[in-house]
């Protein structure tokens, strides 16, 4: 169902456009498991908990708007990833989703590895303990600086995106005397069914080598001829928020192909493939996620099956999702501020939040749900947008749901699926101060990432 404005846009529409919502399916009081975190049920008074612990609770002791992380389903995704994949495959979480000193420790503690894009994502792995060899480092530009750091920690890889860094990587390694794994990203070609955005193995993009025109095939041999190199595998990654198997089915058998006339050419099989991350999680109920162990289940029997027709010993898989584990994890709670009913379209709703904390619907036009949750209502539906509080018109958290019409200002509406991509994509647009991460399990509520504070905007504005 499309839920995009009116074409004429909305200032124009007298109607509400074709297609758009018109009556929720669902009591509104009901919260949909697929887009909520796993502890979260409401009490009998009506109102949202998690963790235990009531919503009006964590709103008066943390704050509004604020991220609230379910620590218990956090911690059971990653060992569902792990499990599925089992002791002969690595599951590296994606750090960009987002990162934290102690999402790094439940990662370690769960037995996942970590990918890092950035030396500031390094440096939180590292200070948070997580074992060098268990990092991967990613990145199309990664600056010489970085390179060197990742180097002397003794990352367990580093995966090399262009030929300049195949030789930068090969030239810092040896400086430092050391030999660095690496692994090769390729672009494979598929046109991932996707935002146009996160999508990321066709050919018209900034990342990876393209297997076309030999070109990844002139990458293995650099990184197998330079010294301070040893080529571990190859990877790849089709892009986000991905339902459909297909095109990690192409991108493995690509992936495979090359592995064949790499053992062709150099008389040698790389041990490892990677497949990347991109599974897509439920934003709405209309949304259908697979499980990992049938995505564990699906690439490997690719992998296995296109590695027998080659005559190749299996690799090791392994894959990087960040969304599909702390992406439901989290809901952000906010604040209703004011209430304006445009008679004949729907009717804004405006939070204490907004783009700064969840850019995602202005960037992507992403869907996400909403629901009332200091208080549960039998008040008839209304056709809502919520809004922040940014000068912005597309300033837009959630474009077209449903809210009790009795909603006043002061009532607590939480946006689910808020683990990924929106902490760690905020901004300080208009000054907003960016909110605390707040962890919540058996009972017990605390700060991983603190509220920003005004201070801090000064200590950053010298002045
Ligand atoms: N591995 C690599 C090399 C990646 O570039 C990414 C995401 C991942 C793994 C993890 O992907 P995931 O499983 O989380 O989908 N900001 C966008 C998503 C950009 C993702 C960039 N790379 C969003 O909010 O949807």
């Amino acid at each position: 169902m499309s839920r995009s404005a009116h074409p004429a846009g909305p200032r124009h529409a007298d109607v509400l456009p074709e297609g758009h919502y018109t009556a929720p399916a669902t009591d509104l009081n009901e919260l949909d498991a697929k887009v909520w975190s796993r502890t979260v049920t409401r009490d009998a008074d009506g109102a949202l908990t998690v963790g235990g612990i009531e919503v009006a609770r964590l709103a008066e002791e943390f704050g509004t708007p604020a991220y609230f992380l379910d620590e218990a389903d956090f911690r059971s995704r990653c060992r569902a990833w792990a499990d599925a994949f089992g002791p002969d495959a690595d599951v590296f979480y994606a750090g960009k989703a987002f990162l934290s000193r102690a999402v790094v420790r439940w990662l370690e503690e769960e037995g996942l590895n970590l990918d890092v894009c950035s030396g500031g994502e390094l440096t939180t792995a590292l200070a948070a303990g997580m074992p060098a060899e268990r990092i991967a480092f990613h990145g199309n530009n990664k600056t010489v600086a970085e390179i060197e750091r990742a180097v002397e920690a003794g990352v367990g890889r580093i995966v090399l995106d262009s030929f300049q860094e195949i030789a930068r990587v090969s030239h810092i390694a040896q400086a430092l005397g050391t030999r660095q794994r690496v692994q090769i990203r390729v672009t494979v070609g598929v046109e991932a069914h996707t935002h146009e955005f996160i999508a990321t193995a066709h050919e018209d993009q900034k990342f990876g080598i393209a297997l076309a025109d030999g070109q990844a095939a002139e990458a293995v041999r650099r990184a197998l001829t330079l010294d301070g190199l040893e080529l571990i595998g190859i990877h790849s990654h089709i892009g986000s928020q991905i339902f459909d198997m297909a095109g990690f089915e192409v991108s493995a058998r690509r992936v495979v192909q090359l592995l064949a006339e790499i053992r062709d050419e150099h008389g040698i099989e790389l041990p490892e493939i990677d497949l990347g991350g991109g599974l897509g999680i439920a934003y709405t109920s209309e949304d259908d996620p697979r499980e990992p162990h049938e995505i564990a289940k699906a690439l490997g029997d690719i992998v296995t099956r296109e590695c027998e027709a080659a005559g190749l010993a299996t690799p090791r898989i392994s894959v990087e999702p960040g969304r599909a584990i702390v992406g439901p994890t989290a809901f952000t709670l906010y604040e209703v501020g004011t209430i304006k009913p445009l008679e004949g379209l729907r009717t804004y709703v405006s939070v204490d939040g907004g783009m700064s904390d969840n850019i995602r619907t202005a960037l992507y036009d992403a869907e996400y749900s909403v629901a009332l949750v200091s208080r549960s209502s039998d008040a008839a539906p209304m056709l809502v947008r919520v809004v922040g509080k940014h000068c912005e018109s597309g300033d837009i958290v959630v474009k077209d749901a449903f809210l009790p019409s009795d909603l006043a200002p002061g009532d607590l509406i939480a946006v689910p699926a808020t683990g990924a991509y929106c902490r760690s994509m905020a901004s300080n647009y208009n000054h907003a101060l960016r909110p605390p991460v707040v962890a919540v399990r058996d009972g017990e509520a605390r700060v991983i990432v603190r509220r920003e504070t005004e201070e801090d905007l000064l200590r950053l504005d010298v002045g």
